[in-house]
């Protein structure tokens, strides 16, 4: 195996533990009556965070009960193959319209429909970066160039960068799907002479 993989392998370990770390730490039983923040999503906070997520509502506040819970929200938008909402289903089938700022108008977002094929991915698929899936969401400046400078494969980044939440683990160790879980949705492009491993 190349090194690279056993690099990545290594970190999916680590965020295992990190999972199962947090899992054992949560305070309270399946019994409390109060809800309490890292369940709003219904399950374990994410590695390689254990944080809880920040929670919607302030659960301290007696008025919390009488807002929409998240999960009825989330009942209405696509799920993932986790059961968690599939954003990216959802912006495609008009289930989501994001706005441009929070209280309506603004600049309108900047379209941009250009995917870049990753090729450094060892034995994995390719992995295709959609510019399409991101601009309705964020602006050219979230990621250039502090993040990423915007020419094709001039950036270096490997799996175990990602897992801790630096390049694409920036959002997808946080707010956007969890590079832990769903290898397909990145690693999409099967190299030549390889079946779809997905
Ligand atoms: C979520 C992060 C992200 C956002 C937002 C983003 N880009 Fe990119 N962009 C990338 C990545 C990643 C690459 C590929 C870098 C690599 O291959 O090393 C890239 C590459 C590019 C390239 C180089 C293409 C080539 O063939 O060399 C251009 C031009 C570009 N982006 C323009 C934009 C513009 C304009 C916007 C806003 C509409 C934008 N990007 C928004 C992440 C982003
Ligand atoms: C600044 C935040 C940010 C960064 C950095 C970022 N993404 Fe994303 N990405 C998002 C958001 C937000 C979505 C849409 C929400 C979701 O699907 O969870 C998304 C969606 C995607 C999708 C669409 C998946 C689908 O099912 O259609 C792919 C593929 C993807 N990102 C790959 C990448 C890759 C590869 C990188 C690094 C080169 C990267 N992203 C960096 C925020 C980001
Ligand atoms: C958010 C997008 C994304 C997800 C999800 C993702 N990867 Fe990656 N992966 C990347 C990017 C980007 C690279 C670097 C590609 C490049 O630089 O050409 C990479 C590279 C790799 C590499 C080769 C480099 C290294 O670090 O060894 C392996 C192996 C790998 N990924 C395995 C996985 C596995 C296993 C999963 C699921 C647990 C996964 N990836 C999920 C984006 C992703």
């Amino acid at each position: 195996m190349q090194q690279p993989a056993r690099a990545a392998i290594a970190a999916l370990a680590i965020g295992i533990a990190c999972v199962l770390g947090s899992a054992v730490a949560q305070p309270g039983g399946a019994a409390d009556a109060e809800p309490r923040a890292a369940d709003l999503f219904g399950a374990a906070p994410e590695p390689p965070t254990d944080d809880a997520p920040a929670p919607v509502h302030d659960p301290a506040n007696p008025d919390a009960r009488r807002l929409q819970q998240p999960q009825e929200a989330f009942s209405a938008l696509p799920p993932d193959k986790r059961g968690k909402p599939d954003w990216s289903q959802a912006l495609r089938l008009g289930a989501i319209e994001p706005r441009a700022a929070v209280a309506g108008g603004g600049e309108p977002v900047q379209a941009l429909d250009l995917d870049i094929v990753m090729k450094n991915t060892a034995q994995m698929p390719y992995v295709r970066f959609p510019h399409a899936a991101h601009a309705p969401w964020l602006t050219c400046g979230n990621c250039h160039d502090g993040l990423f400078v915007p020419k094709a494969g001039a950036n270096a980044m490997n799996m175990a960068q990602i897992l801790r939440g630096q390049a694409c683990g920036v959002c997808h160790a946080t707010v956007a799907f969890s590079a832990m879980y769903t290898c397909e949705r990145c690693h999409s492009v099967p190299q030549p002479g390889q079946k779809p491993w997905w």
